[in-house]
């Protein structure tokens, strides 16, 4: 349709002021008495063709009033031309909401898309930060997997460095069982006593020190060691990254990179990119311009950092899969890291994919409580717990207004959705403020909202028996006519979140589909309609919960047929 009325556009452009080749664009109006489409084309060209944009939105008008989709159109503002559509053509326009509604052929000539996300360090229990990377991570994987692309989804695991070190002397000095039997919470505790202690035993970093050079140099016991740490935290933190509905194609640790280091380093040093800084480090320094101070590439004493391994893992993502792009969904404090990264592998020369660090800011709750709890790590497996308790007391508290056979299940469904929901729906680029109140309310910008709005709808199709495809509507109520519009909106926000990388584009454009499904709900009957009003709002109602079950997928949450 969009193709259809761009021509007509571009013919009368042509032929009344002379310009060819122009690109109309599109725009969903938010208010309805804008009508369905409106296009700022006459704003756009106006300079270049040296007529007001009045004047050009009259030359456009009579073409547009010749079309056959077309019930009315008006010049608004400066020179917006807004369109009101025949129910015909918006009812036919539906077919490609269904459509948006399944994944995409993956597009498998294409080279792939990868994004790396969660990447915690091992050894300690996921903490509540852990969600922010998580979860928008899985939502970026998701909605470019859903739009067709060849995503790859990687979990860059923090395996390799000093800490292994403390850990194995921490456990030797002060553990009283054999490390196969500590839980993930025995390492955290023999951590934070090694750091305890070292504040009065210097002697302890060096130990550390030496344990991981051993380590690194392969020594058996050690390596053992190592590897039983390794699999105790990855065990349990699958258990929430299945809660989380979160899965990788592939999860390679730090560690990984221990043998694809060395020729980076020589050919950086051929190539005059590592040089030789004070004390004998090996640095890369950046131009001026770029305002960016040196960076370490091999330390004094010849060990390799952070950023030697993710220079060995960029190129191995390159030359493995030939990628695209690589997005690092990493948090913003970062920043500085990533530039000097991405510079390090420019200098080096390689052909490069497209790079980017997709940021995400801070998030707090609103509850004081919730952040100062004991110890000084805040675990996402308690908000987790917490959240599912709290909806479980939520839905009790509702009584028989609920209604579900399974109520533990609802309780899951709704205090995953409410935790991840209450992130995804603001923008990562900013400081998020996570409230309970707010992410558990039904009536909110909220997961239950959403939950409830898609079993209200599903209960209605239910009742009705299939919904069928309309025929033809000769005439559409206001509220029908806004969610229509909404829902023909839906291929957009997908698109728009994509190429932002900004999940809370969904998020806010299913809370919008809500919003005006139960605006509808309330104002036109659907069960009681007459034909052929009913089948069409069933299927207008079928489509709603269509859109939400698949946006919600989308952002990891699940939706329940009944609630
Ligand atoms: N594990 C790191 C941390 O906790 C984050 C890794 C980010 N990804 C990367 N390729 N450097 O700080």
């Amino acid at each position: 349709m969009f193709s259809s009325l761009s021509n007509t556009v571009q013919k009368a452009l042509s032929a009344e002021c002379g310009v060819e080749d122009i690109v109309v664009t599109w725009e969903r109006p938010h208010d309805a008495s804008h009508g369905d489409l409106a296009t700022p084309i006459a704003l756009q060209i106006s300079k270049k063709v040296g007529k007001t944009p009045r004047e050009i939105a009259e030359m456009i008008l009579p073409a547009l009033e010749g079309e056959e989709t077309i019930e009315k159109v008006e010049i608004a503002g400066p020179g917006y031309v807004n369109i009101w559509l025949t129910p015909t053509a918006l009812v036919g326009a539906l077919g490609s909401v269904r459509q948006a509604c399944t994944a995409k052929v993956k597009r498998e000539n294409e080279a792939p898309v990868i994004v790396e996300y969660s990447q915690p360090n091992i050894a300690k229990p996921l903490g509540i930060h852990h969600i922010l990377s998580t979860v928008i991570g899985q939502s970026v994987a998701n909605l470019h997997t859903h739009l067709g692309f060849n995503t790859i989804s990687i979990n860059h695991l923090g395996d390799w460095g000093t800490q292994f070190g403390k850990l194995a002397v921490a456990l030797d000095k002060w553990g009283d069982k054999p490390v196969t039997e500590c839980s993930l919470d025995d390492l955290l505790a023999l951590y934070v006593q090694f750091h305890e202690q070292a504040e009065s035993d210097d002697t302890l970093e060096d130990a550390a020190r030496e344990a991981f050079r051993k380590l690194e140099q392969g020594d058996e016991e050690l390596r053992a060691f190592w590897q039983s740490v390794v699999d105790i935290t990855m065990a349990e933190m699958e258990t929430i990254y299945s809660r989380l509905h979160v899965s990788f194609d592939h999860t390679h640790g730090e560690s990984f990179y221990e043998d694809k280091m060395q020729p980076i380093i020589d050919e950086g040093k051929e190539k005059d990119v590592f040089v030789e800084g004070e004390n004998g480090a090996l640095i890369v320094e950046f131009s001026e311009e770029s305002n960016m101070p040196p960076a370490i590439v091999v330390k004094a004493d010849g060990a390799t950092i952070y950023l030697t391994r993710d220079l060995a893992t960029t190129s191995y993502r390159i030359t493995t899969w030939n990628p695209q792009a690589i997005l690092y969904i990493v948090d913003v404090a970062q920043s500085l890291y990533f530039q000097q990264l991405f510079a390090t592998v420019e200098k080096l020369g390689w052909d490069l994919p497209h790079l980017e660090h997709v940021v995400f800011g801070r998030m707090r709750f609103a509850d004081k409580s919730m952040s100062t709890r004991k110890g000084n790590i805040l675990k996402l497996e308690e908000v987790l717990d917490e959240a599912e308790k709290r909806a479980a007391d939520v839905i009790a508290s509702h009584g028989d207004r609920i209604q579900t056979q399974d109520p533990e299940g609802l309780a899951t469904m709704m205090g995953q959705g409410a935790l991840v929901y209450g992130v995804l729906s603001q923008n990562r680029k900013m400081d998020m403020v996570f409230d309970w109140d707010k992410a558990l309310s039904f009536d909110g910008n909220s997961a239950p909202y959403l939950q409830y709005t898609h079993a209200r709808a599903r209960s209605i199709v239910s009742k009705a028996g299939d919904a069928v495809e309309p025929n033809t509507i000769d005439a559409l109520s206001d509220k029908e006519r806004s969610l229509l519009n909404t829902l023909l909106g839906f291929e957009n926000s997908l698109q728009d979140a994509q190429t932002s990388l900004m999940p809370h584009i969904l998020a806010n454009y299913l809370f919008d589909l809500c919003q005006d499904y139960n605006s509808f709900y309330n104002d036109d009957p659907i069960l009681k309609a007459e034909e052929p009003a009913r089948s069409f709002r069933v299927y207008l109602t079928c489509l709603t919960a269509d859109v939400i079950k698949t946006g919600a997928q989308l952002l990891t949450i699940s939706v329940p047929d009944r609630m």
